[in-house]
């Protein structure tokens, strides 16, 4: 694995899901594996889990993170090939990544959509960027389409807290004030189709995510009939993707309720709205699997990060 950027970089999940496990029982196991080792982190939109557990795992393996908002403290980036670059933007990606990269031996990056042009998002151009323009393993800290660290961090923690062989895992849309994107549905729906568990999507009608993800998972339009026997409810909000980046539906009833999940487990990625896509009854009990999905952040970070020095 030269960068880790997408779910489908994980060639066996079942053992990296026993690995990351056992970096949580000893996290310091590796801690000279990263000396003398540089993270960079560079976010082009906001975050807290992903930006302290990262740092988290690689302080844990003895690397130096070091951390930039580039949206609001670096020269504008262009993307562009051919530009002629007299507006807004000041600094090339081919020059900005291959820089980066004699300061850092791997680089991580955040870059969410723009939900306004579907072709562009699908292309990952900054994601892709670094990964063409750096010449050091690249990591996808959420992009466009998908957020791969959180998607291996929940199946570390379905496969911590099933109580069956093979558990019934939901994934459903709820209600959001803004438009949100298809980043963490995504990944998530990917790592749950590489684990053996009974997995279904509940959405609204018109909010299928992209069949290139969803390919024969089946969806359910009803999220009462989706919710039937379920272990582990996740929860996620996502803007249409049809009609791409719009909110078509904010029907509450689509919310999380206790009444509706039962004994099942839930999980969500965070931040959550609270009583917009789940009720406080569900977070303030023990059905509510979140800080401990937030805790496994480190622990997924850790084994990628692991494997990425590895290689070096
Ligand atoms: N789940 C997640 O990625 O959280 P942040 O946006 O706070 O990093």
């Amino acid at each position: 694995m030269k960068h880790y950027t997408s779910i489908q970089d994980i060639d066996n999940i079942n053992s990296w899901i026993e690995e990351a496990k056992q970096i949580k029982a000893n996290p310091l196991k590796n801690k000279d594996l990263g000396k003398n080792k540089t993270l960079g982190l560079l976010f082009f939109n906001s975050s807290l889990r992903t930006r302290l557990s990262t740092q988290k795992a690689a302080l844990n393996l003895g690397m130096d993170p070091i951390v930039m908002n580039v949206s609001g403290d670096a020269w504008g980036i262009e993307f562009g090939d051919g530009t002629v670059m007299n507006g807004t933007t000041a600094e090339h990606i081919r020059e900005a990544a291959a820089v980066v990269s004699q300061y850092c031996d791997v680089i991580a990056v955040r870059a969410f959509p723009s939900l306004t042009d579907k072709v562009k998002d699908e292309s990952e151009q900054v994601l892709n960027a670094f990964k063409t323009y750096a010449s050091v393993p690249v990591v996808n800290m959420e992009s466009a389409t998908g957020h791969p660290l959180q998607g291996l961090t929940d199946a570390i923690t379905i496969s911590e807290n099933a109580k069956v062989k093979k558990p019934k895992v939901v994934l459903s849309w709820a209600p959001h004030v803004r438009a949100l994107p298809h980043a963490v549905a995504n990944s998530f729906t990917e790592a749950m189709q590489k684990m053996d568990v009974e997995f279904v999507i509940a959405n609204p009608e018109g909010y299928d995510l992209s069949p290139e993800i969803t390919k024969d998972t089946p969806i359910y339009h009803n999220q009462e009939e989706a919710f039937k026997d379920a272990d582990f409810v996740y929860t996620k909000n996502w803007s249409s993707y049809k009609d791409y980046g719009q909110i078509k539906n904010t029907d509450p009833n689509w919310m999380i309720t206790k009444g509706k999940i039962g004994d099942a487990k839930f999980m969500h990625c965070l931040p959550v709205r609270r009583n917009v896509v789940v009720e406080d009854a569900v977070l303030d009990t023990d059905s509510s699997l979140v800080i401990e999905q937030a805790n496994n952040r480190t622990y997924a970070a850790q084994l990628v990060l692991k494997k990425l020095l590895e290689k070096l």
